[in-house]
């Protein structure tokens, strides 16, 4: 395996350029690394105006999603010696504005997500010092729908979310 790989990331700031545009770098394909990883090291070593998301490095904030090769993924969870030779094009998520580089403004699938109430809704509400039970059975019949990190690869993904501002 090579020691070096060519990372192309869009730049793109609405305020100031006409279109986007890639720049070029390389950086080390290190076999533990992932696409996040090299990111970092761009913004650390290369150039520190790259601008994208990302907190807890282990798939479960929600916030690194981009499009690396033409997919949709998690870049803390996406190994970049998967891409080796490479290069490897980073690109924001498709299907949401720009805000700058690698960073897309979620704001219209937040106010979609608050719209669909993905919460339990309690026939009684209890004041804050009681406590509420819940079965095995009850926990069972909710827990897949609460494992959403809203990470919005999905509707990056999803061709009526792109054609139709509309689709909830
Ligand atoms: S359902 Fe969509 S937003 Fe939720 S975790 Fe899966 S891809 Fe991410
Ligand atoms: S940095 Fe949190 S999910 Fe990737």
């Amino acid at each position: 395996m090579a020691n070096r790989i060519t990372i192309e990331v869009t730049r793109y700031d609405p305020a100031q350029d006409e279109k986007p545009r890639f720049d070029s770098f390389e950086v080390p394909l290190r076999k533990e690394w992932v696409v996040l990883d090299a990111l970092n090291y761009i913004k650390d070593h290369l150039d520190g105006s790259l601008t994208f998301r990302w907190s807890c490095r282990m798939g479960v904030c929600g916030s690194c999603g981009m499009t690396v090769n033409g997919v949709p993924k998690l870049t803390c969870a996406t190994f970049l010696s998967d891409y080796a030779p490479g290069p490897v094009r980073v690109e924001p998520m498709k299907n949401f504005p720009v805000l700058k580089d690698l960073v897309v403004d979620t704001s219209d699938f937040l106010v979609k997500l608050e719209k669909s109430k993905p919460w339990i809704i309690r026939k009684v509400e209890k004041p804050l010092d009681e406590e509420y039970f819940q079965t095995p059975e009850q926990l069972e019949a909710y827990k897949q729908y609460s494992m959403c990190i809203n990470c919005m690869l999905c509707y990056a993904a999803c061709p009526v979310y792109g054609l139709d501002p509309l689709f909830t």
